[in-house]
């Protein structure tokens, strides 16, 4: 009888195909951004709906929440009060990021990790010091360091540096190092393009460069090879924790990468990746339940874990594991 290897045998029974599931995707899988400045009142973000700029108090709770829901991790963003040409903010010993790691790591036993870049204490938006309208590269180096120890000081797990500055992640490890922060683990975001897919982010953290954009520092859409280059540069200087980002867009890179290299990989579901899955479910263009789908597939072209915006909300819904 034809055909004698019936594929769909194995489909017969949702038991049966949970059961023969390749991909598995939990809420331990997932971790949460955050973005916080200091003021009164959460502010919403038009561009993201569900996602807020939380005052510190709010973010803290906020994070009791996820951790409650049975999210491992956070990733902070902060607004500072003041921006200026070299982003000072970004290191002040109580500057907004500084407080809300130093109030969660006391209130929860989350994970806590905190974005190192400038562009959102800059009053130029660039991520690095500006010298004839472009970043300087070992200039910026320095301030990465000491924004990192601040970090590392207020009690952030993992620093993850984002500014795809060259020689980031080896100054970073020295400075930690030498500051007694041997423990602190360092998340790359190793192999970050220059994607249009930040588009609803730079509304959420003020971080959108003034003039030009960042094809200087980020890697051009375009390249495959080159992101195997910056991750094996990244981990060669010390990099605990590779990430691709973008994620859905760049499934191949993920995929590449999390053949190639041993390390823990992470992948970014970007903002412009939230805001088009979330207007299509609002405009009733798909069902909701692209979101999961959305994130198996990330899961499945190699990822060990994701930064999503949607987590609290998946782990809102969900009695068991999406
Ligand atoms: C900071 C940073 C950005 C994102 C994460 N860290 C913005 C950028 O590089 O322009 C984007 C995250 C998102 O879009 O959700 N450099």
């Amino acid at each position: 009888m034809f055909p004698k290897k019936r594929m769909r045998r194995l489909r017969k029974k949702e038991s049966l195909r949970n059961l023969l599931s390749e991909t598995k995707l939990d809420l331990s899988d997932l971790i949460y951004p955050i973005f916080v400045e200091k003021r009164s009142k959460p502010l919403e973000i038009d561009m993201m709906e569900g996602i807020k700029r939380y005052p510190i108090e709010d973010a803290v709770q906020e994070a009791k929440e996820a951790e409650e829901l049975g999210i491992p991790a956070i990733i902070l963003f902060g607004v500072p009060e003041e921006k200026d040409k070299k982003g000072t903010y970004a290191w002040k010993k109580n500057g907004v990021i500084q407080q809300t790691a130093r109030e969660i790591s006391k209130n929860t036993s989350l994970t806590v990790i905190t974005d190192v870049c400038l562009c959102e204490y800059t009053s130029h938006g660039h991520c690095g010091v500006l010298k004839n309208k472009q970043v300087q590269n070992d200039e910026t180096l320095k301030l990465l360091k000491k924004t990192a120890i601040s970090h590392a000081e207020a009690g952030a797990d993992i620093v993850a540096p984002s500014g795809m500055m060259d020689g980031m992640v080896k100054t970073i490890r020295e400075g930690l190092d030498k500051e007694g922060y041997e423990n602190t683990s360092i998340m790359s975001y190793s192999a970050k393009y220059a994607s249009n897919f930040y588009g609803p982010f730079r509304e959420a953290a003020e971080s959108a460069p003034e003039f030009g954009d960042r094809k200087r520092y980020q890697m051009n859409p375009k390249q495959k090879r080159e992101a195997i280059i910056e991750n094996r540069l990244d981990i060669k200087e010390g990099a605990d924790i590779l990430m691709v980002k973008p994620a859905m867009p760049y499934l191949d890179i993920i995929n590449e990468t999390s053949q190639k290299f041993e390390e823990p990989l992470a992948a970014y579901q970007v903002s412009g990746e939230y805001s088009m899955l979330k207007q299509a479910i609002n405009n009733n263009l798909v069902s909701e339940k692209i979101i999961l789908e959305s994130l198996i597939s990330i899961k499945r072209a190699g990822a060990d874990f994701i930064i999503t915006y949607f987590a609290k909300k998946l782990a809102q819904k969900s009695t068991t594991p999406p």
